[in-house]
């Protein structure tokens, strides 16, 4: 069995790759990244020695990076987690990165699987998708599909392009579509490692609006498991939620990680809201509880301190990031916000 996975040097993807090479020690793994700002083989350093684990620079964009390595290895099943993946970036610096590795990258995937018959495609997609709730409710995947910012928009193409090569040329595809996830390796640009490393150093936490924006938050590796059942048990065309069943307003969050430092509330700023901001995602995710047996198996209190744990433990994976391009990105992004 060899499994392709893209995006592998991302938070989730690195997450996911561990989780492979932890549960399925008779399988080979191939991860292809590009190695964007977001990719980082410091988050993949105890699984280098691994006989079965291969790691390639490429890009899911060039037809040539993909035709290639198709040629190369006769993949069972491939999993792309390959993406652009922040919101605020696809607001504030263009959407031609995203159009390009989000929708372009897959069709290229997509392309590729079926010129090299490969028997199982996966798709990991957004609770984006769907757009925003009103108070009550929660997403199934019956919803409309309402994408609101231009990274949702990209995802939602994405989802359509895998649907259609399923529908036209009968290829074998399955696509999950995941609420926010947090945990070890995350890019400290998203909410949860923002606010960890802001408070640690003291600096201001930004809160967008009032503060009442609700999320749904999973475990990183639960989101794993859910797409570790998905890709082995579900039948052919399907779309599966997965959610983290804690659905809280980002105040929240960043009190409850102020507490765990032991820092101030006075280090909370609100700030300029993020333009066409979701009010609320919740996901329902009964379809793969019934159907593949899968659930959270760490509550958020569990997962939130086995975060806060490991950002405080590995200081100088997150230190080096936020240095050079980083920071300017930062400064650009959050200067105006932070002035007014
Ligand atoms: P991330 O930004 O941390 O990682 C993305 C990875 O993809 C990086 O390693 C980057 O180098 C790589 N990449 C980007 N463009 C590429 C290209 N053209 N070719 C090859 N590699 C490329 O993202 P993440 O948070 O780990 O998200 C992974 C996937 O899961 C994305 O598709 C995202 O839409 C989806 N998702 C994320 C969440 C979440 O809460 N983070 C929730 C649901 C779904
Ligand atoms: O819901 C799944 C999505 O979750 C994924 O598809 C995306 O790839 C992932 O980035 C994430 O998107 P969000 O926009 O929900 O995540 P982010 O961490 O950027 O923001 C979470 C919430 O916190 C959101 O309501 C905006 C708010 N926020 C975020 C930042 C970075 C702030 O209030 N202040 C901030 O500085």
């Amino acid at each position: 069995m060899k499994i392709l996975v893209t995006g592998g040097a991302g938070f989730i993807g690195s997450n996911f790759v561990r989780y492979q090479l932890e549960h399925y020690p008779d399988q080979e793994l191939v991860n292809l990244d590009a190695l964007t700002y977001a990719g980082n083989l410091e988050s993949l350093t105890d699984c280098e020695e691994n006989p079965n684990y291969t790691f390639v620079k490429g890009d899911i964009a060039e037809v040539s990076d993909i035709e290639k390595l198709f040629a190369e290895h006769s993949f069972d099943m491939v999993v792309n987690f390959a993406a652009e993946s922040h919101v605020d970036r696809s607001l504030h610096l263009g959407n031609d990165t995203f159009i390009r590795a989000n929708i372009l990258g897959v069709q290229i995937l997509l392309d590729a699987a079926r010129k090299f018959k490969v028997p199982r495609f996966m798709q990991v997609s957004t609770d984006e998708v769907y757009g925003s709730l009103g108070p009550q409710g929660r997403f199934t995947e019956e919803s409309l599909i309402q994408p609101n910012n231009p990274y949702a928009a990209t995802k939602t193409s994405a989802d359509f392009l895998v649907r259609a090569a399923h529908k036209s040329f009968g290829l074998d595809v399955v696509t999950t579509r995941c609420s926010n996830n947090f945990g070890p390796f995350q890019f400290p640009e998203k909410l949860i490692p923002l606010m960890i490393a802001n408070a640690s150093e003291d600096k201001v936490l930004p809160v967008y609006g009032d503060g009442m924006h609700i999320r749904d938050w999973i475990y990183v590796e639960d989101h794993c498991s859910g797409i570790d059942a998905v890709l082995r048990k579900a039948k052919p065309g399907s779309i599966y939620n997965l959610g983290g069943d804690h659905d809280v307003p980002n105040i929240e969050i960043v009190k409850l990680i102020l507490k765990a430092l032991d820092k101030p509330e006075s280090l909370i700023k609100y700030v300029e809201d993020r333009p066409g901001h979701d009010r609320r995602y919740a996901m329902d995710s009964s379809k793969a509880k019934a159907d593949l047996g899968w659930s959270p198996s760490f509550t958020f209190a569990e997962g939130i301190k086995l975060t806060v744990d490991w950002y405080l433990a590995n200081k100088k994976w997150w230190e080096r990031i936020r240095s050079g391009d980083y920071l300017k990105y930062y400064e650009e992004m959050y200067q105006s916000r932070l002035n007014n």
